[in-house]
């Protein structure tokens, strides 16, 4: 059976999971039995449109491509037009809301009371938002518990990396003591460009015209985005309720051409490292640009690529590289949550 979903918001994150349900169709459904049918969008600006039978959506990526909206969809005689994202998540006959609105990262909303409706209303949720996963996690994942509901949110760290799957299925039975990584592109972007002799100001305009940096860099420059990556980690993965307040935070804006110089001449490299560590039964955590050797591997993580150590008690220090953002990656961290949730798995 179709799996059903409603999509709130329709950007680079909701159009790259439309568009790889086109390109995948048959071997989504040969290999895996997964169908997903698209019922629902709604977007603040694109406009929004329900059919409980189904959107065709060839069509819905070629008028937003054409129009930057969806308006122009052509009528049905059971197509409905206008809802809002809450009508849409409540009254859509969707099974899953993919919430991939723009949310507010400092306050996690829209996509907190979105996810709240849509769980009381019995369907299951999936994002790459970060924002509700770091703010309200024991919170909203209490409440999909009480309503039978699975919440996935792969694409909140390191895109379609599977940083969040990985150690909860495949590292099952470890303790992990430590979590250390590369979690913000831009700012590795931006060290590496430096490295090779681009001005600070420069390689941010880069990272900023090919898509990496955040709608207000500042995010990635100072270090916020990968504090949200770091929460959410240590309370998924840790299982630890630890809060943005509780980790210390410094960017990469006080590194000079010299300080980077000065790493190079002593075999090292800068690079902004997020860290979670066990002491006790506390987590103790903190995003700060660090000195590495170059003999550790996540030295060797150049350009915006991300990196993640988990220190297991039983499996050792295992390390997974892979992209941290872009509109496939990211529409495909939405499509395995999904396809885990239409099997039933983790
Ligand atoms: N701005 C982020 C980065 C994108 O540079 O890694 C993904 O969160």
């Amino acid at each position: 059976m179709a799996h059903k979903l409603a999509l709130i918001g329709f950007g680079v994150v909701g159009q790259g999971l439309a568009e790889i349900l086109v390109n995948k169709k048959e071997e989504l459904k040969t290999r895996y039995g997964f169908e997903g049918k698209i019922v629902a969008i709604s977007d603040l600006h694109k406009g929004s449109l329900y059919d409980p039978n189904g959107l065709d959506i060839e069509t819905l990526l070629s008028i937003v491509r054409e129009t930057g909206k969806i308006d122009s969809y052509p009528d049905t005689p059971t197509l409905v037009r206008g809802w809002d994202s809450f009508k849409t998540i409540c009254q859509s006959n969707a099974d899953t809301v993919v919430e991939v609105s723009y949310t507010d990262v400092k306050t996690g909303q829209p996509a907190i009371d979105h996810c709240k409706a849509a769980f009381e209303s019995g369907k299951h949720v999936v994002m790459s938002n970060k924002g509700p996963v770091a703010l309200a996690y024991q919170e909203l994942s209490e409440l999909a518990r009480k309503h039978n509901v699975r919440w996935g949110f792969e694409g909140s760290v390191m895109s379609g990396t599977p940083t969040i799957r990985l150690p909860l299925a495949c590292l099952a039975g470890n303790e992990i003591r430590e979590v250390k990584g590369i979690l913000n592109g831009t700012t590795n972007f931006i060290l590496t460009k430096m490295e090779e002799g681009m001005t600070y100001e420069d390689a941010l305009s880069e990272a900023q015209r090919l898509g990496y940096a955040e709608a207000d860099p500042t995010a990635d420059v100072e270090g916020f985005d990968a504090l949200y990556k770091i929460v959410i980690l240590a309370n998924v993965i840790m299982g630890v309720p630890l809060k943005r307040e509780d980790v210390s935070r410094q960017g990469i804006t006080a590194l000079t051409p010299e300080d980077i110089a000065q790493a190079k001449a002593e075999n090292k490299r800068w690079k902004l490292i997020a860290r979670a560590k066990k002491e006790g039964d506390k987590v103790v955590a903190s995003i700060a640009p660090e000195k590495v050797p170059l003999t550790d591997a996540l030295a060797g993580i150049t350009g915006a690529t991300n990196a993640i150590t988990y220190d297991c008690d039983l499996a050792g220090p295992i390390t997974v590289v892979g992209a941290g953002a872009g509109k496939t990656e990211t529409g495909y961290s939405i499509l395995i949550d999904l396809i885990n949730i239409s099997r039933g798995q983790i």
